[in-house]
């Protein structure tokens, strides 16, 4: 048990009460590097304000499981929470007219941490760009100014078989990808429609990053690489972009401030091809947002099910934003059928980085590996000999779970 929990529990020790990441001093430049992702304001008083966005599709289904076992957990750990529910996504284009309201980014910046579910569907697909619900998570990223996304990718030895590569390969599997969020090809100037001399029609984007963007992700990564294996492989197309190259050139002048970390480069074609063919020789991948964004994807797999991934996304202050990697899956939606546990271990996420409860992310994070040791699965994660249950039914057993386990068994 202790064995698996850590598993679990590794590749998101980045921040304990006693260590001090993000508030550490880190020379030369200590106001880029200081991720301030605690609430602040709170000692002593352990009472929360949390942002919930279900957002679209199966968002809802998840968060509504999340924030039964965030309450629970917090009674247990005498914690408050007061929960403020919002409207975004496709759901908020319904309801106000825009994907991301005022409102809603209001009451996210006053809040402690955001929990999203996820967002999108096909009524929106076809929607202009301004009013498509992809449009409202990057506003509201940008809005929180979360700049470093941590997608933890983690083989838990009880779903190896869910992982379609060969168990001598996924077995073990222990990395996360730290991808820059809020810059690049997704916000680069100029971008547009237009035509060309030939008056075809052209569509365009710009790759670009400045040094402090490339040297604050940097940074987030080299202390995440620290608190882990000490290997870091930052990945870039410097043999073809310009902002590749000067991403390389800048990560490679921070290293010296971090002796103790290995630090590689790696072309990002390479990159998709090493996740598959040798997944184990990655600890932390720092990369840009399109690349990460892609490879993140591609590492999720690795595991099995895109449905089991959490994420954090953590800026230098203000509420850190959480939510699954995964999208919102109409197919399934109200189905009660996906898997809420990506969701549930992003609300642990959020009592770690979010809130420096470490003690209740790690009742979480227990819970979720006693569940899957009990045998249950959502269909995503099925295999022969174990219990298939929805959505609803997998949040009961994670609850019970959350409830059975004493403060003595989370930690030993
Ligand atoms: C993700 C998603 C988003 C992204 C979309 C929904 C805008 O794919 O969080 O990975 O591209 O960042
Ligand atoms: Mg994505």
């Amino acid at each position: 048990m202790a064995a698996m929990l850590a598993n679990l529990v590794r590749p998101i020790k980045i921040k304990t009460p006693d260590s001090d990441f993000g508030r550490r001093k880190l020379s030369p430049t200590p106001s880029r590097t200081s991720i301030r992702c605690l609430a602040s304001g709170k000692s002593g008083e352990r009472s929360y304000t949390l942002t919930l966005l279900p957002g679209d599709g199966i968002g809802p289904e998840v968060v509504a499981v999340a924030k039964d076992v965030l309450s629970l957990t917090a009674s247990l750990e005498g914690i408050k929470f007061h929960f403020k529910e919002m409207p975004m996504g496709g759901s908020a284009l319904d309801a106000a007219g825009v994907p991301l309201p005022d409102e809603t980014l209001d009451t996210a910046k006053g809040s402690d941490a955001v929990l999203l579910g996820a967002i999108g569907g096909y009524k929106w697909d076809k929607n202009e760009k301004h009013l498509k619900p992809e449009t409202g998570l990057l506003q509201l990223r940008v809005g929180l100014g979360v700049y470093a996304n941590l997608r933890p990718a983690v083989v838990l030895p009880q779903l190896v078989h869910a992982s379609t590569l060969k168990k001598e390969v996924a077995e073990g599997v222990d990395l996360m990808v730290v991808r820059e969020l809020t810059g690049g090809i997704y916000f680069g100037k100029p971008r547009g429609f237009g035509t060309n001399d030939n008056n075809e029609d052209i569509g365009f984007n710009t790759e670009l990053y400045s040094a402090s963007e490339i040297d604050r992700i940097a940074r987030v990564a080299f202390e995440v690489a620290r608190k882990r294996n000490g290997k870091l492989c930052s990945v870039d197309k410097a043999n073809v972009l310009e902002a590749s190259m000067l991403w390389r050139k800048r990560v490679t002048m921070l290293a010296s401030e971090y002796p103790d970390v290995e630090l590689s480069h790696m072309y990002v074609d390479n990159a998709a091809m090493q996740l598959i063919r040798d997944p184990k020789q990655f600890d932390t991948i720092v990369t840009n947002n399109i690349f990460g964004d892609i490879l993140s994807d591609e590492a999720s797999m690795l595991t099995g099910s895109i449905g089991m991934l959490p994420s954090a996304s953590i800026g230098e202050s203000g509420p850190g934003l959480f939510e699954p990697i995964h999208g919102s899956a109409p197919d399934i939606a109200g189905q009660d059928k996906a898997n809420p546990l990506a969701t549930v271990l992003s609300a642990a996420m959020l009592l770690k980085y979010g809130l420096g409860e470490e003690s209740a992310a790690q009742r979480i994070e227990a819970a979720v590996i006693e569940t899957l040791n009990r045998g249950f699965r959502t269909g995503d994660i099925f295999s022969s000999g174990t219990t298939l249950v929805g959505c609803k039914r997998m949040g009961e057993e994670v609850l019970k779970c959350v409830d059975s386990l004493t403060p003595a068994s989370v930690t030993s």
